[in-house]
Parts: structure tokens; sequence; C-alpha cells
């Protein structure tokens, strides 16, 4: 369908033609105003029930839009709707329907408990006491803050893990139908993030939740989205189950070479791969314990070649390679292939 018309049902989340320009200006002596486009006619429904990853790379708009769905920022241009309430005209409905986290958590406080935070919140959002004392106990049970003590630490002294938890705890507070969390797993370790992606998965299933989540983990978006949105310089760019996207790379392979060596050797080699194959597109991501990944995206027929290739440039570079294996597309491949087109 290719109508503007705003047709609400069935839509936990509509967004659509969304358009945001920032001016910010430059800090050197000879001040320039920049003009930023943060967000250039972006759509986005998420129906009712499903879990919906945006993913984009850095500045794409993903938080500009998770701020207008949520309230926090007003758009140029477009209408933005939760359960079919205007975030314009309706905002205090929308902000009660609700529940947000955002990956840089404010507005804790750093010398009261995660239990006493979330009381004050619960008060604040008018619970009377017993009911927010029993909700509050329920809730630092369900995140796993309880049984990490962080019920009782200050703010100040919890783990980037437990300040998490305890902001999806918060969201949860009111029991809203409708959650959106930016980033919700930046930084967490890999259990603390299964954690919180099996509690997701559980609010989206047992309880029906709308849960529209931003994230940079491919593994994540394909382990828990339903539907997957691609965003690119403030547009939607692709969008589908993680298995219809994936599709979209059927003809390649991805080979993957990780190991030690610096952040340039990689980017070089990858851009070498690149020059000399075409159709080829690469990806350097960071892994756990210093190590990186050269994810080449490899035409069928070429893979074998690349990767004995890409390792051998790696390691007359310099670099130490601990893995290095061809697989079928995955996600990432879907994102790699898309970032390196044209706007
Ligand atoms: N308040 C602001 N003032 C000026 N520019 C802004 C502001 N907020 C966002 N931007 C710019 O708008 C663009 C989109 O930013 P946004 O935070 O939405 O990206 P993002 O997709 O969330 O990126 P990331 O993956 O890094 O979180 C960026 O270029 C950013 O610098
Ligand atoms: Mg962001």
């Amino acid at each position: 369908m290719s109508n503007n018309v705003v047709d609400s049902a069935g839509y936990a989340i509509e967004g659509v033609d969304l358009w945001k320009t920032f001016y910010t200006s430059s800090g050197g002596i000879k001040r320039k105003r920049i003009k930023v486009e943060a967000l250039r006619g972006l759509t986005v429904r998420v129906p009712k029930g499903v879990i919906y990853g945006l993913l984009g790379p850095n500045g794409a708009g993903k938080t500009t839009f998770v701020k207008i769905i949520t309230t926090l920022l007003l758009p140029d241009k477009g209408d933005a709707r939760v359960l079919g309430y205007n975030v314009l005209r309706e905002a205090p409905t929308v902000r009660k329907n609700i529940g947000v986290m955002l990956s840089v958590e404010r507005g804790f406080f750093w010398k009261l408990s995660g239990y006493e935070n979330l009381l004050y919140f619960a008060m604040i959002y008018g619970m009377p006491r017993r009911e927010a004392e029993e909700r509050v106990e329920e809730l630092l049970k369900l995140v796993g803050l309880k049984e990490l003590g962080g019920d009782e630490k200050h703010f100040e002294d919890m783990s980037l893990g437990m300040r998490a938890r305890l902001g999806l705890a918060r969201a949860l507070l009111k029991d809203p139908p409708v959650l959106i969390l930016d980033e919700p797993t930046l930084g967490l370790d890999p259990t603390s993030a299964r954690r919180l992606r099996n509690l997701l998965t559980d609010l989206a299933r047992r309880q029906g939740k709308t849960i529209l989540l931003t994230t940079h983990n491919m593994y994540e978006a394909e382990e828990i989205c339903d539907t997957v949105g691609i965003i690119r310089k403030g547009k939607l760019v692709a969008e589908g189950s993680p298995s219809q996207l994936k599709r979209m790379v059927s003809e390649y392979y991805s080979v993957r070479v990780t190991g030690r060596g610096t952040r340039e050797v990689f980017e070089e080699t990858g851009r070498y791969i690149v020059d000399k194959y075409s159709g080829s597109r690469y990806k350097v991501v960071a892994r756990e314990n210093e190590r990186l990944s050269l994810i080449i995206l490899s035409p069928v027929g070429s893979e074998e070649q690349i990767l004995a290739e890409t390792v051998q440039k790696l390691v007359d570079k310099g670099a130490r390679i601990t893995d290095a294996r061809i697989i079928e597309p995955t996600l990432e491949d879907v994102f790699i292939k898309i970032s390196g087109e044209e706007p």
C-alpha cells in the first residue's frame, strides 16, 4: 500500500513520513552552522504483539525516531501514533501506554537503592503505596535484580547490567502494552544480554506486549525480532522478518576471518578484497577479547578464493588469525550489503 493515510487499526506504533532536521554549530573559532537531516521521510509501522528491531549504522536516525515516538521530541513534519493516539495531540495518553528505556539512563537517583528508585517512580506515576511496593518487589524479581542484590545496592554502585535491568523494571512499572527500548543490551556481558533478551521474548509471547527496540547487535535482531527494519540516513531501506531479509543475500556467502591486529590492517585488507572482487563488500566488527572480524560478503563461487586471500593478506600485514570460515549469510550480511549501496 502506498498511500499516506494513517490507518491505526492493528498498529501499536506508527510513524508516517517523519522528517527531522537538527541545526548545530561547529566548535571552532569560525563557527559554522551545521544542518543534520536526521529523519528524511521515515515510515515505520509496528503491528501489535510484535518484537520489532530497528537497525542502522551510527547516526541513521534510530534514537531520533524513538524520541519522537516517546513524545520527547517533536518532528518537523509527519505523523506518529501509539495505539492510535497521536504523539503530539494526545501525548499524555501516549505516555500512559508506553514503557521507555533509553540507552543513556538518566533520572535514577545515585544515592538510592534499586528498590527505592523504583518505588519513587511508582509513586510519581500515582500508584497507591501498597500497590507500588508489591509491584516493585515483583519487578525486582522479574528482571533478576533481587538475586543480584540490586534491590539494596545504591544506583551508583550498580554494574551496567544491573542498571539496564533497573531501566527495564522502570519501563514495566505501569505494565504498559508497548515497550520502547533504545539499545537495551548495549554494554551488557553476554549472559546479562541473553537474560534480558529472554525476558523481552517472554513479555511479547506471554503477555502480548509490543516491543520496539534498536540494536547494533545483528545476532540479537535475528534471535528475538519478528520484524526487522533497517534505516539508513533517516529512511527505511529494508524491512521484513530476519529470514525474509536474508533472502536478499541468498546469492552470497559470508566469509569471516577473526584474529588480532590493528583495525587499520583489517580495514585495508577489506578494501583490497572489495577492489579485487566485484560485487563483494566488507565490514570490520569488534569481537570479545580485543579481536576483530573481517566479514566479507562474497558472490557465490568466489568464497574459497576470498577466504584464502584474506587470511594471507592479514597474516602478511602482521595479524594473528584465530578463526576463518565460510558460512551462510546472516542478517549482518544483509546489513553489509545495504550499507554498501549508494544512497
Ligand atoms: N539534539 C541534536 N542536535 C543535533 N544533532 C543531533 C541531535 N540529535 C541527533 N542529532 C544528529 O542526528 C543524526 C541522527 O542521530 P540519532 O541519534 O538518531 O542516530 P542513531 O541511529 O540513534 O545512531 P546511533 O546508532 O549512533 O545511536 C546524527 O547525525 C546525530 O548527530
Ligand atoms: Mg542511537
